[in-house]
């Protein structure tokens, strides 16, 4: 088995983690993997914020704003580590949903290489995401919108293994609606050879 489809099956979000968090100079190699996503036309439209200390003190100040509350929001405190995910709209041919799908694509890598390398992560969102507010706190810019946060912290030493469901492959992938007979029909190969569909249909 390959070292990705491992790393893919054997992830997990983590709610709660420890004090411990992954340097900027960590985050530097995985964040320049995670960009190697398929980018159309090469716009790189994202950009990641890091928020440690006190800068998450700020983004709950924000997040009470936004939600009229008086008390700043704890969640931010949740984790050592956030990184914003903002997805940077490039002037472009290529629609702004494919340009988020970029973004999002630089998001689920970096959580995975994150996973892999023993940190433990959790995608967080709410209501206030796209709040003005909370915008402001992060200096977005007009062409910018975030896609959440994605909490980063050690992975606690005695957690319970949560089961995930397996999912069923057969309901997530199928063919066209009336589907012709493939020339040399890749669908009856053996699952476990990988590699050789390509080349049949190439
Ligand atoms: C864009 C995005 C936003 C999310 N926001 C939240 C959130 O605010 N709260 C939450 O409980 N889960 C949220 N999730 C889901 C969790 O990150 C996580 O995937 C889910 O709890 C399932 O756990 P698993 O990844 O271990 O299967 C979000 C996921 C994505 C992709």
């Amino acid at each position: 088995m390959s070292g990705a489809l491992e790393a893919v099956r054997t992830r997990r979000s983590w709610s709660k983690v420890t004090d411990e968090a992954p340097t900027h100079a960590e985050l530097l190699t995985l964040v320049s993997a995670a960009g190697r996503v398929a980018d159309h036309s090469s716009l790189r439209p994202w950009r990641l914020i890091e928020l440690r200390g006190a800068d998450r003190e700020r983004l709950g100040k924000a997040i009470a704003k936004s939600e009229g509350d008086k008390k700043p929001s704890g969640k931010p405190l949740r984790a050592p580590l956030l990184i914003g995910v903002v997805a940077s709209y490039r002037k472009s041919k290529v629609p702004r949903w494919e340009q988020e799908a970029v973004a999002a694509g630089v998001a689920h890598m970096l959580s995975l290489l994150l996973d892999d390398a023993g940190w433990g992560v959790f995608w967080r969102t709410g209501s206030y995401t796209r709040s003005k507010a909370v915008a402001k706190a992060h200096g977005l810019k007009k062409n910018e919108e975030l896609l959440g946060w994605l909490y980063v912290g050690g992975k606690p030493p005695r957690a319970r293994i949560g089961r995930r469901k397996a999912v069923d492959a057969r309901a997530h992938l199928s063919r066209m609606p009336g589907k012709t007979k493939y020339r040399d029909d890749a669908t009856t190969r053996d699952a476990g050879t990988p590699g050789d569909g390509d080349a049949a249909q190439a």
